[in-house]
């Protein structure tokens, strides 16, 4: 198997593992306990969350540990929005959000909210699929309670002018959350550079386990205001009840030191492998196009190639390679394979999504694999190819 999908997740390093297990078999103090062992959890906690903070250039009091983006996407949105202090009742959020903000936004809609969707700039343009800044400039007023961009894009990897959103935001006195779970570990996300004041994250995007994240609420410019969605025994300020995961939170700390350690080098190494699958695949199959920004225009998440094919469905292609793990433009739910909004958001057909796919090239990934997986791609697209001939 040639792992290929490191947008939807990563394999948790080894040296994260090594960090994390000490926590689970020997240190399983409760850190809520006030016990030696108790607090000897509370202070490996405190110690990964300072790191966490400062890789992040956040205050380590604003960040809140959860089990991942899906709940820190919850927690921001709805925690904002349903305050009872809040009295704005707009949100504007863009088409191509993952479902984890797109649901929320719309799920509040239906409670009395009015939810603004930006869209994106269209296919064709260089930036393809990057946020309309003239739209979204138009879409914010003096009523909106949160605005909610993804600082990166999982499909198509487009990466949002974070700072420019930040500074046209709080003209309007609103506050701003960014998923950026897409980005964090990938390339350098400064929290306070960007001001963004809301923050979600998840560890097993950049090399750490699944099932913990965190989210950053408020910076040293803005108090942010936040409702809890889970209720208990009052951790983390009464933001978030429950007792705290400490393999998890040291794990995620170490994850994303050694990511921010070798940032650089890494996006190198597989930009090179991403572009080099890119380059072999146009010289071997006719009519490719490549979907979102371009390459190297600076919009575009290292590692991340989504391409539409001219003939053949990408599910179809996946299922005669079953070899390689990466995934089609279709989010298949059953028989029914429903078209990606992201790709259908940046002006797409139906038919163009369906025959679209994603590649995510990650730090285990190695040039001969590449070489075997383009092999098999197209050995697998020229039968396919032959087949519908
Ligand atoms: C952009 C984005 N947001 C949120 C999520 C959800 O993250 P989690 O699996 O930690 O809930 C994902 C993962 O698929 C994602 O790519």
């Amino acid at each position: 198997m040639i792992y290929l999908d490191n947008h939807a997740t990563t394999r948790c390093d080894p040296r994260v593992v090594d960090a994390m297990l000490p926590w689970l078999s020997e240190h399983y103090g409760n850190p809520h306990s006030n016990h030696e062992p108790g607090q000897y959890s509370k202070s490996a906690i405190d110690q990964a969350v300072s790191k966490i903070a400062t890789l992040l250039n956040a205050d380590h009091e604003s960040i809140v540990m959860t089990s991942g983006a899906t709940e820190s996407n919850n927690l921001a949105i709805r925690g904002v929005c349903t305050h009872p202090r809040q009295k704005r009742r707009h949100i504007v959020t863009v088409t191509s959000e993952h479902p984890a903000v797109l649901d929320v936004t719309a799920d509040l809609e239906k409670e009395g909210f009015r939810v603004t969707r930006v869209p994106v700039l269209q296919a064709g343009k260089p930036d393809a699929g990057v946020i309309d800044l003239d739209r979204f400039s138009e879409a914010v007023d003096d009523d909106t309670a949160l605005v909610s961009v993804m600082w990166a894009n999982n499909e198509i990897g487009a990466i949002a002018p974070m700072k420019e959103i930040a500074e046209i935001t709080h003209r309007h006195g609103a506050f701003l959350h960014s998923d950026a779970t897409q980005a964090v570990g990938r390339i350098n996300v400064d929290v306070m550079a960007a001001d963004v004041d809301l923050l979600s994250a998840t560890a097993h995007k950049f090399y750490g386990p699944k099932g913990i994240g965190l989210l950053v609420a408020g910076n040293s410019n803005r108090r942010v205001r936040v409702r809890p969605q889970i209720i208990g025994g009052g951790q983390q300020r009464g933001l978030r009840s429950g007792t705290l995961n400490t393999a998890g939170i040291v794990a995620l700390a170490t994850a994303l030191q050694l990511c921010v350690e070798s940032l650089d080098e890494e996006n190198v190494r597989v930009n090179q492998l991403r572009d080099h699958l890119w380059s072999r695949l146009k010289e071997s199959i006719d009519g490719l196009v490549l979907n979102g920004p371009e390459l190297h225009c600076g919009h575009r998440l290292p590692g991340n190639l989504n391409l539409s094919l001219s003939d053949v469905e990408g599910q179809a292609w996946m299922s005669a390679a079953p070899e390689i793990a990466f995934s089609s433009g279709s989010a298949c739910s059953g028989a029914d394979a429903a078209p990606s909004h992201v790709l259908t958001a940046l002006g797409l057909s139906e038919s163009a999504a369906r025959r679209s796919v994603r590649f995510g090239i990650g730090r285990f990934n190695t040039i001969d694999q590449i070489d075997s997986a383009f092999e098999i791609l197209v050995a697998a697209h020229e039968q396919l190819a032959t087949l519908a001939g």
